[in-house]
């Protein structure tokens, strides 16, 4: 596990930004596995700023985000579709039938799931899976259980998550309750992992998540098992691990 613990922001975006860049620099051919909510937002604007400045192209990578909500319409604001297209996809070259998002309006979500895993298993392994964390500790949408789901699934979403994301929609009414997602099966596959967490308000689940016991009960902390781990933090977010 590689951990780097940043003062400054726009450091630790433009660090995270490169590690991405880097992959597609070096394997244009490249499989990304990408997040959203608020944590990869500067991180995206980085990688934007390189693509402009003619440093890569994503003409020949493929994309695979987490999960995406169920129920919301694509052209919402809050769907992970239209988040992607907004901070990312809208403003490089990636060919648009190459970014692949579960589809949450899926009339049949179980198939829906199988197809994306075929879509997964046929791109070859995912080179870098982009991730952020949960204050409850899920990766992705895998929400602390008994039992974890190795594969894509519908996920019904944890109280918690519900109200921590209430903050992009009108009212928690509004944050649908359940999402598909990649399992930690598939995540854990990816040949390295970026981890990039933020703010005081994550240091717990941050220290649980990399010095903790591995447990269901903090999917996140399957991660430490994994060989190839990139862990981005800012300080405030770093301040429990000692
Ligand atoms: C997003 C995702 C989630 C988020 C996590 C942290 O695609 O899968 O696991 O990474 O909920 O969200 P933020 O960054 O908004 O704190």
């Amino acid at each position: 596990m590689n951990i780097l613990t940043f003062d400054s922001d726009e450091k630790l975006n433009e660090a995270g930004a490169g590690i991405i860049t880097g992959i597609v620099q070096t394997n244009r051919r490249a499989v990304l596995g990408l997040a959203t909510g608020g944590t990869p937002v500067g991180l995206y604007k980085y990688i934007v700023r390189d693509y402009e400045r003619g440093m890569c192209s994503f003409k020949n990578a493929t994309t695979f985000n987490l999960d995406e909500y169920v129920g919301l319409p694509d052209d919402h604001p809050e769907s992970y579709r239209a988040y992607m297209r907004q901070h990312l996809f809208d403003h490089i070259d990636l060919p648009i039938s190459q970014a692949h998002i579960p589809n949450g309006n899926a009339p049949d979500p179980e198939a829906e799931c199988r197809r994306y895993d075929d879509l997964i298993d046929n791109a070859g392994q995912i080179d870098l899976q982009l991730l952020g964390l949960g204050h409850n500790g899920h990766i992705g949408f895998n929400e602390p259980a008994h039992a974890l789901i190795r594969a894509t699934h519908v996920v019904e979403l944890a109280e918690e998550t519900r109200q921590a994301n209430a903050r992009f929609f009108d009212s928690i009414d509004q944050v649908p309750q359940q999402a598909l997602t990649m399992g930690v099966g598939t995540i854990l596959k990816a040949k390295m992992i970026l981890l990039v967490v933020k703010g005081a308000d994550k240091a717990d689940i941050v220290q649980r998540a990399l010095r903790g016991p591995i447990t269901t009960d903090c999917p996140a902390s399957l991660l430490q098992t994994h060989p190839h781990l990139n862990v981005l933090l800012d300080r405030a977010a770093a301040s429990r691990l000692g």
